[in-house]
């Protein structure tokens, strides 16, 4: 279902190419996904926010939604724009979570976390009864693994982590794994349980399936960036401010 119908101005305007391509889908799932009553995961990212700041004009306008934010910004973000907020241990299970992503293959998995926000976020998406993801164009890709995947392991021991995470992988056919220890501007990323991230470029994946649940395997690692058999579907947004429903 494409739709090219006009976009809120205010929400769009100043944007062209991939900005406008991620309002557009974020502005789509807002308008045609969300429905009075529901229990809303809102997702992290730009896009996600896309999404939030058009949910936060239909909240304005009369619509009855509560949202359980997948990360401090999206706490911060939504709360400025009065999206009413609940915590999920309150509502226990969701209606819908959007978020986005940072690689979608065609089977529909997908690798999160390039905001250091896969671990809340993975918690949302598995309370939800549906999962829609908002993306632009570039993000559909033929296979994951050429952006790097995002792992968040404990800080205490995160170097033994580390060394078991290389012979997992080396083992399961990636050559010299060599995860790497996210800083930003040179300072260590924390992210918002208290972790770090570690980021490993894989090359070709199509073993995500088994991968996803060894890397939990390994003591120390808090939760990993495959997100496989969560999204239901994708609200894909173009440049031209064009969005489809997949
Ligand atoms: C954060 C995420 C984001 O959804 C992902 O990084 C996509 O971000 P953007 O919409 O800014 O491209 O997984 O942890």
């Amino acid at each position: 279902m494409t739709d090219s119908g006009s976009l809120p101005s205010r929400l769009t305007a100043g944007l062209s190419g991939q900005d406008l391509a991620k309002a557009s889908a974020g502005i789509r799932a807002a308008t045609d996904l969300c429905q009075n009553g529901m229990k809303l995961g809102l997702g992290s990212g730009s896009t996600a926010h896309a999404f939030v700041r058009a949910l936060a004009e239909r909240v304005r306008d009369g619509l009855d939604i509560v949202g359980v934010p997948t990360s401090t910004q999206t706490y911060d973000l939504a709360g400025e724009l009065g999206v009413p907020l609940a915590d999920l241990n309150d509502l226990v299970e969701l209606d819908l979570t959007i978020d986005g992503t940072d690689q979608m293959a065609p089977d529909g998995s997908m690798i999160k976390g390039g905001g250091a926000c896969l671990l809340w976020e993975k918690v949302v998406a598995k309370a939800s009864r549906r999962v829609m993801i908002v993306a632009d164009d570039t993000k559909l890709a033929d296979h994951l693994g050429t952006f790097p995947l995002p792992i968040e392991v404990l800080p205490f021991g995160w170097r033994s982590s580390r060394k078991q995470i290389v012979e997992l992988l080396a083992d399961h056919g990636y050559e010299n794994p060599d995860p790497v220890l996210r800083n930003r501007s040179d300072d260590l990323v924390i992210t918002d349980s208290g972790n770090y991230i570690l980021d490993v470029t894989l090359g070709t994946v199509t073993n995500q399936a088994e991968l996803t649940v060894l890397l939990n395997q390994i003591p120390g690692v808090v939760e990993n960036g495959f997100f496989v058999g969560i999204a239901d579907g994708v609200v894909v947004g173009r440049p031209d401010g064009s969005s489809e429903i997949i």
